[in-house]
């Protein structure tokens, strides 16, 4: 199911796979400025096959999504957030930044003219927008291009785990690494997720949802999970890896972060966590967050002959409560006093 009409969609049953929709953004990068950008029909793009993003991977992208309320109004969050994280990976990847003000703007255009696509507020799906930058000139030596796109599409999404909040099994793995101290972990490019794509099927034959990667130096210290921020709660604190340039800067995880802090009055570590802390008898809950994970409960973490289970496999208390925050903030069901919501 690739190209179907809004209205032929089954919004109840969407898991996270590409669906076409309506109409996406484009903005060309040429002599050094950016075009105002335009709407145009969904569609293939041209591109020489000597682009810099074919041959050397010159690529970032972002996830957000855009919900509907109770009420019938669509929500973004945090969008401006998207926007500068989209430039801080451009610096990485010696791509030009683009002016959040009219990041933002492309968001709400590309929104409005898919708003047909946008599922129902009582699916508890989305409309997964992805906002991208290639490097579409072509090169030979290995440097930056000299002409870029941006492109803005979206999809209607359901949960990311099948399991939605039910929980996930979760492998940690001591083989793959996803990122190295100097590397682009922190960076949203293509080849982070291309790399990771082994140790992910992998993982899946053996029934698991999704690695938990380790520190590329001491294979001691979580990362994060394959798509999203890894958090525990040890000693009834809520403890996360550092964000200190080997994984990504969730949007998701630091708002967990001041919603914990703030609303239920937790103390948050943001330091090096072991692996071996988990299956201390002090660790009683794990989740991870993202825009397509949202939070999730991790259910059971495994390495090599070791397994733990989680609050009897259920979702744990803190877990629930921050994911009833902040999904209820996100759709407006509870006061928005950190104004992170911006109605389309
Ligand atoms: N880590 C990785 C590797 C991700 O792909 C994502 C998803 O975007 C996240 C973390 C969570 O980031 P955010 O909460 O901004 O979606
Ligand atoms: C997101 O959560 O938006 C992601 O980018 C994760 C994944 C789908 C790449």
């Amino acid at each position: 199911m690739i190209n179907v009409d809004a209205k032929d969609i089954d919004y109840y049953s969407l898991g996270f796979d590409f669906i076409e929709t309506k109409a996406m953004f484009i903005s060309d990068y040429k002599n050094d400025k950016w075009d105002q950008g335009k709407l145009v029909p969904f569609g293939n793009i041209e591109i020489s096959p000597a682009a810099c993003v074919l041959n050397y991977g010159q690529e970032i992208f972002e996830g957000m999504k855009a919900l509907s309320t109770k009420k019938g109004d669509i929500t973004l969050f945090r969008p401006e957030e998207n926007a500068k994280r989209f430039n801080k990976s451009a610096e990485r990847l010696l791509m030009p930044t683009y002016d959040t003000h009219r990041f933002v703007q492309a968001i709400k255009q590309v929104v409005i003219a898919n708003k047909e696509y946008i599922p129902p507020y009582d699916t508890g799906g989305a409309l997964y927008i992805r906002p991208l930058m290639i490097g579409s000139g072509p090169i030979l030596g290995v440097k930056p291009a000299k002409e870029y796109k941006v492109i803005i599409f979206t999809v209607p999404v359901g949960p990311y785990f099948p399991q939605g909040f039910m929980g996930i099994d979760l492998e940690i793995t001591k083989e793959y690494t996803r990122a190295a101290p100097g590397g682009t972990g922190y960076a949203k490019t293509g080849s982070n997720y291309a790399g990771s794509m082994l140790a992910a099927k992998l993982t899946k034959e053996k029934g698991f949802s999704q690695v938990i990667f380790l520190d590329a130096v001491n294979k001691e210290y979580i990362e994060e999970v394959g798509t999203a921020n890894f958090f525990a709660v040890i000693e009834d604190k809520l403890v996360t890896p550092l964000t200190s340039g080997t994984i990504l800067p969730g949007i998701t995880r630091m708002s967990v972060i001041e919603l914990a802090a703030k609303k239920l009055g937790m103390v948050i570590e943001e330091r090096d966590v072991s692996y071996k802390e988990l299956f201390d008898d002090g660790c009683i809950e794990v989740f991870c967050t993202g825009t397509a994970a949202v939070i999730t409960p991790i259910k059971s973490v495994s390495i090599e002959q070791q397994k733990k289970v989680f609050s009897g496999g259920e979702p744990g208390q803190y877990t629930r409560k921050l994911y009833e925050l902040l999904t209820g903030i996100q759709r407006l069901e509870i006061e928005d006093e950190f104004n992170w919501v911006v109605v389309v």
